[in-house]
């Protein structure tokens, strides 16, 4: 976590945990590398003393977080399937981190789909029933997709986003249930922060001309997400769906972060980013989860 104010750009990267780990494809351009089977068998099962010991509302929460999470994670598939109809349009460069990230982003599905099988007893085939009759809307979050330049920058958001939530997650539920569920949500942060440095990377590389568009169109996308009624299955803004679970302020925070990821401002303070994943409403020990 951060631990001062900073605009240095190497700095972020090496927060989020890019340093250590290895390069793929290109010097900027970077991969989290880890064995989903070797971390979650697929015919893994819960000690059970950890089930028992996990209170009920956490047991609970998690199974109703899972219920959306896990298919959130699986419809990166439908948004990569939409860019690449639009492929003529991204460079070379984009496109193969583009395959990277879904194969991330498959194997979130995949690790999520096994911690809901073992927290919950979901059976695989009633979730590829439940993946199946997904609908996914684009025209909701068009404006987004308008370029290249444009996902990348939603891209960051997204992903920063993503590394908030999942370590609220980790510290709120998957913790409690053992040391293969815990490395889980570790892998998730680390991957999600390093989606989020791709994109940064790419954006600075290609776009240097185009960085003074980003603090307003940060601004216009935040608009977009909390002016969308509900998700629509497109990966993007997934985040629509559980705003309540945290603080007013977190967008205005992570656009502060992302600006100086890109060495357009001064990075929010610590205790303004530990407050994103430990902020609790008034009148709970625990931000409360609820059924769709
Ligand atoms: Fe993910
Ligand atoms: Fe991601």
């Amino acid at each position: 976590m951060p631990r001062s104010s900073h605009t240095n750009r190497s700095h972020s990267s090496t927060l989020l945990g890019t340093s250590s780990f290895s390069a793929r494809d290109s010097s900027r351009v970077k991969q989290n590398m880890w064995d989903l089977d070797a971390v979650l068998p697929l015919d893994y099962a819960i000690p059970p003393h950890h089930l028992e010991l996990a209170p009920h509302e956490v047991h609970t929460n998690f199974c109703n977080l899972l219920s959306r999470d896990v298919y959130s994670e699986g419809d990166a598939r439908s948004l990569y399937d939409y860019i690449q109809s639009r492929s003529d349009e991204m460079s070379p460069e984009f496109l193969a981190m583009l395959d990277l990230w879904l194969a991330d982003e498959l194997k979130h599905y995949e690790a999520l789909r096994r911690t809901y099988h073992c927290i919950a007893g979901v059976d695989f085939a009633d979730m590829n029933r439940h993946f199946a009759a997904r609908v996914h809307e684009i025209e909701p979050i068009e404006m987004v997709l308008t370029d290249e330049f444009t996902i990348l920058v939603t891209m960051m958001f997204d992903e920063i986003g993503s590394v908030y939530s999942y370590r609220r997650d980790l510290w709120e539920y998957y913790r409690h249930f053992g040391t293969a569920i815990q490395k889980i949500g570790h892998h998730l942060i680390r991957d999600e922060g390093m989606h989020f440095n791709n994109a940064a990377e790419l954006l600075l590389a290609k776009y240097p001309h185009r960085l003074c568009e980003v603090p307003e169109l940060l601004e216009r996308i935040s608009v977009l997400e909390k002016s969308l009624k509900k998700y629509h299955k497109t990966f993007f803004l997934d985040h629509t769906q559980e705003q309540y679970r945290f603080p007013p302020h977190f967008n205005s925070v992570l656009i502060r972060f992302i600006l100086a990821r890109l060495g357009l401002g001064i990075q929010p303070d610590r205790s303004e980013l530990q407050e994103l994943w430990q902020w609790v409403p008034n009148g709970y020990h625990l931000v409360p989860i609820f059924a769709l």
